[in-house]
């Protein structure tokens, strides 16, 4: 794969009204969700949920991508027709979680380190031939009592930066994800600064290792209050603090930003999305990669009736799918 096709990939993911529809919980994660709502996490219950979300009509007029867990790449429709050529089909791009999830840093209690480079050349190899066009690896950073440790935030960049290499070598779009957890009782300024201090050390290591910017898309946690903190940002605190941020720490070679939801109401994560579209134009389109934030509608009108409800389940998230787009765009209204 040439430069130009993971330049041109990159774009796509971030074309004008479109964003990412994060679906790549691992059976543990998905486990804790179908059980929040009742439903046996079954491969089957996996599979039909993942093509109830998948197949809904016009999903791709503001869904430039999903990302996947291994299983559901390799899953099919009840018919029989494999995910990742329905998602093609629609001109929506199969994107794969490839990271072995977050695990006890050793020598830093509480801190945690993203792995799963081992063996990763080849899976990606695989995962190119099954059809994926972008991969994801997500990194924790943990806000609390001397948290994070610069050794921390180091060993996760360093990974990221590892991964993001690997992708390109496989002809596959990294999104690089260092995710500033929400929890804690910190406020908006301790946010800003660990969030600053971790994509500054995050884009010194892509630089480090060779990694092309322009063919790298990052996956971005908002500059937030932490959920405890007795005193909540406004959103228009929220947007100005992450464009702020942004502007401080990310090349403007970057095809684009996309946010994950990280436990944000669905309201806020438009809302937050459109105020910072409304300051623009920034350096980068702005766009969203949620997984919550898209899904949680439509999962409980599913599990309550899988069959009467598949319809408007689907308009569910079609319709979250839409608000998302056009906040990309900064067009939000909330009674859109
Ligand atoms: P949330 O939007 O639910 O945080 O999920 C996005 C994601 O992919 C986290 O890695």
């Amino acid at each position: 794969m040439s430069i130009e096709q993971l330049e041109s990939i990159a774009q796509a993911m971030v074309a004008p009204g479109k964003g990412i529809i994060a679906i790549d919980e691992s059976n543990t994660t998905i486990k804790k969700r179908f059980d929040g709502v009742g439903i046996d996490c079954t491969e089957e219950n996996r599979r039909a949920y993942r093509e109830m979300l998948l197949t809904a009509p016009n999903l791709s007029d503001h869904i430039s991508g999903a990302i996947l867990y291994d299983e559901t790449l390799r899953q099919a429709s009840k018919a029989g027709v494999p995910f990742t050529k329905i998602m093609l089909d629609h001109g929506i791009l199969p994107g794969i979680k490839v990271d072995k999830g977050p695990h006890p840093l050793a020598g830093f209690p509480g801190e945690l380190v993203t792995e799963g480079l081992d063996g990763l050349r080849d899976r990606l190899k695989e995962y190119a031939s099954l059809g994926a066009k972008f991969a994801k690896w997500r990194a924790v950073i943990t806000i609390g009592d001397d948290m994070p440790s610069s050794t921390c935030i180091e060993a996760n960049c360093h990974a990221l930066a590892r991964y993001a290499a690997l992708c390109q070598e496989a002809g596959i779009v990294p999104m690089v994800e260092p995710e500033v957890l929400m929890d804690g009782s910190h406020d908006l300024d301790v946010c800003y600064d660990v969030t600053e201090v971790t994509l500054r050390s995050l884009f010194a290591s892509l630089y480090e290792q060779n990694v092309l910017l322009e063919g790298t898309i990052l996956k971005a946690s908002m500059v937030v209050s932490g959920k405890d903190c007795p005193e909540q940002a406004s959103v228009d605190e929220v947007a100005e603090a992450t464009v702020r941020c942004l502007k401080a720490s990310v090349p403007a070679s970057l095809p684009g930003i996309v946010f994950l939801s990280g436990g944000q109401s669905d309201e806020a994560a438009t809302a937050h999305l459109n105020a910072m579209n409304q300051m623009g134009p920034h350096p980068w389109p702005l766009s969203f990669s949620y997984g919550r934030a898209m899904q949680t509608a439509a999962l409980k009108l599913w599990s309550k009736d899988m069959t009467a409800n598949f319809v408007d389940a689907q308009k569910t998230v079609a319709q979250r799918a839409r608000e998302n787009g056009l906040a990309a765009l900064g067009q939000w209204k909330k009674s859109a």
